[in-house]
């Protein structure tokens, strides 16, 4: 078995940015100064996230046996208090716990649904690192979310498909799980020798023994946890760099081989164009990882998007254009998914456009045809309401059309100055709607405010497109 590596610091945003630090402040009650909250503040999911310290680095020891659905974990967490603590909490729903210290003194923990309420041995300054080492094993089960969708830890006939948006994470590590906490990451992931366990970021080698092999990965860059994987099967693997230096790590499970073939050939192309467009490609690793499983979505993993089957091209586009929106360009709410998923999904238009489908337009006036008791119109991407209805159509479908109006509003130059601008300047970081509403006007100089208030916040069919 491995040993957990030390920790890294991410490479970007050190720091949290101050939106981040205003919100995780807000997150706390005056009254409880000294006791981080439950939550990070997010008004769909109360309970995701923690207040009073940022995690720096994750360091995930595991090792699975699939026949027995045995998970044995150990995780290192690094963290720093943003105030004085005497209790914090972390996310980790059921498995059992072995061992808990902080800073290597035994600590008092109880649990409360998916909250682990963690007391330390000695209160925690304002400031202050520390690291929280929590053993643990057990079965991980998945989590249904709102919309009735699984995720988390899923089981697979061969191992596990781990996917973790949006509660996902806490169903296999101890997290704080919300994307306003990003951290860079250790895996070391022992799974038997027959199977492959395919993580995040670079690839750093694997260790057979016993029958047992070990696969080491290393994501340096900062990430939020429910992006965070270990998924395990049995995998074809191929890897190679390429021309712009990036280092991809394919796995594909044999029954996927070949049809996903002549779309992951395409990854380097695609890269290409989309770093063209959106600025250069985020991370030092990129790749695909291609289940056999009946999951009936793909995410966006940092640097390797997992696919449930061979995914089609406007898939891989769409995942990849995540590894900007959505990876590198973090949530502060889940309210403001569609700055994800409208993204992504317009990603896909812009590839087709450029590539001799349909026009942006062709497909913005399609969706504009539908009647107005169509779900496309049911709410505004910006507003969904509630967890249930973050990955609805009005969320992608409407979220990209709100995009196309503005280019349509803008004209080209400036919409493609306003992504590019967005993907560098909220690099490895976070930002919000109304940040990204600032910007365009900037860029613009125009005065976007009744545009997005319609395409954006207004629910129905706009009478005018
Ligand atoms: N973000 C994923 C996408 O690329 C969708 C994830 C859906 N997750 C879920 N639990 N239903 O569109
Ligand atoms: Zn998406």
């Amino acid at each position: 078995a491995g040993r957990a590596a030390g920790p890294r610091r991410p490479a970007v945003a050190a720091t949290v940015p101050v939106a981040v630090a205003a919100l995780l402040a807000a997150a706390s009650p005056a009254s409880a100064g000294t006791t981080g909250t439950a939550g990070a503040g997010d008004p769909y999911f109360p309970l995701a996230g923690n207040g009073g310290y940022h995690v720096l680095h994750y360091g995930l020891t595991l090792r699975y046996e699939p026949s027995a659905k045995h998970l044995d974990g150990t995780a290192v967490i690094t963290a720093r208090a943003t105030e004085r603590l005497t209790r914090f909490d972390l996310d980790f729903k059921g498995l059992k716990i072995t061992r808990l210290t902080v800073d290597r003194a035994t600590a008092a923990y109880r649990r409360d649904g998916q909250e682990l309420i963690v007391t330390p041995h000695h209160a925690l300054d304002k400031g202050q690192e520390f690291k929280v080492t929590v053993a643990y094993n057990g079965t991980p089960k998945q989590v249904t979310d709102p919309d009735g969708s699984a995720d988390g830890w899923i089981r697979t006939d061969d191992g596990a498909f781990v996917a973790g948006e949006p509660q996902g994470a806490m169903t296999w590590f101890p997290a704080n799980n919300h994307p306003l906490d990003k951290s860079s990451y250790d895996f070391t992931i022992t799974v038997p020798s027959n199977r492959a366990a395919v993580s995040n970021g670079v690839y750093l080698g694997k260790h057979t023994a016993h029958g047992q092999t070990t696969y080491r990965w290393r994501q340096s860059e900062p990430m939020a946890a429910y992006l965070a994987t270990a998924t395990i099967g049995k995998f074809d693997i191929e890897r190679y760099t390429t021309r712009d230096g990036i280092q991809v790590y394919n796995a594909v499970d044999p029954r996927e081989a070949t049809k996903a073939a002549p779309v992951l050939k395409k990854l380097p192309s695609v890269l290409a164009w989309e770093s063209k467009l959106f600025g250069p490609y985020p991370f030092r690793a990129a790749g695909s990882i291609v289940d056999h499983a009946d999951v009936g979505y793909a995410l966006e993993t940092q640097g390797r998007p997992l696919y449930d089957s061979a995914p089609d091209l406007a898939t891989l586009v769409h995942e990849n254009a995540h590894q900007w929106f959505g990876d590198s360009v973090s949530l502060t709410t889940w309210k403001d998914i569609w700055l994800n998923e409208g993204f992504a999904t317009y990603a896909e238009w812009l590839y087709s456009e450029q590539h001799g489908g349909a026009t942006a337009q062709k497909t913005f006036d399609k969706l504009y045809a539908r009647p107005a008791s169509d779900d496309l119109w049911a709410y505004p991407p910006a507003d969904p309401g509630s967890g249930e209805n973050i990955f609805g159509t009005p969320v992608y479908a409407r979220g990209a059309m709100a995009l196309h109006e503005l280019r349509t509003a803008v004209g080209d130059q400036a919409f493609f100055r306003i992504l590019r601008t967005w993907a560098t300047q909220h690099r490895g970081g976070h930002g919000t709607t109304e940040e990204f509403v600032r910007l365009s006007e900037r860029v613009s100089g125009k005065d976007l405010d009744s545009l997005f208030q319609t395409w954006l916040y207004t629910k129905g069919k706009p009478s005018q497109a």
